[in-house]
């Protein structure tokens, strides 16, 4: 990112009374040929690879308790039943969210009966059948989603990644 200084006067008169300053202000600018800003995920070290389970263990409409991309990160896995977008498997019905609420972190639990997340601090309610949209409540963020592979020869299913920002972290990989 380049600086640019420009004077006093023609600052004011571009209208930027509002922040005027002695002197003269220093505007960012930024360079067309810089880096990419960092993704929401914020991660620059790259994801493992780590094995979540076999997809025809999975049970129908249940959440798995796995943690990626680290031991103190929880997640929870899910086989809808039907096809969902993101869902891999033989029925590309395998999804996989952060448990911690966006909000403030606390642990969102599944809910066969309505298929949704909740959070039992603020009532905060996602959609893993829509990329853990936000449905309702105080987060104002998706769940952070657990991208998925599956190895159509073995069955297994291993996690590879993480699409939005765990709460609580700056940075996925720690
Ligand atoms: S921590 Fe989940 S809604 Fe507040």
């Amino acid at each position: 990112m380049d600086d640019v200084k420009i004077g006093r006067r023609f600052f004011l008169k571009s209208g930027g009374a509002a922040a005027a300053v002695a002197g003269s202000v220093v505007i960012p600018i930024r360079n067309a040929n810089a880096a990419t800003p960092a993704v929401a995920s914020g991660t620059t070290l790259p994801y493992p690879k780590k094995a979540v389970g076999s997809a025809k263990d999975m049970p129908l409409n249940q959440a798995v308790s796995f943690a990626y991309p680290d031991d103190s990160s929880a997640c929870l896995a899910i086989r809808m039943g039907s096809p969902v977008p993101g869902g891999v498997g033989p029925n590309s019905d395998i999804v996989a969210y952060s448990s911690f609420c966006t909000h403030m972190g606390c642990p969102v639990n599944y809910e066969p009966g309505t298929k949704t997340f909740k959070c039992g601090c603020h009532f905060s309610i996602f959609d893993p059948e829509n990329s853990g949209q936000m449905v309702t409540g105080q987060a104002t963020e998706d769940l952070p989603r657990i991208l998925l592979e599956y190895d159509a020869k073995t069955g297994n299913l291993h996690a590879v990644g993480v699409d939005g920002l765990i709460y609580g972290r700056q940075s996925n990989v720690l």
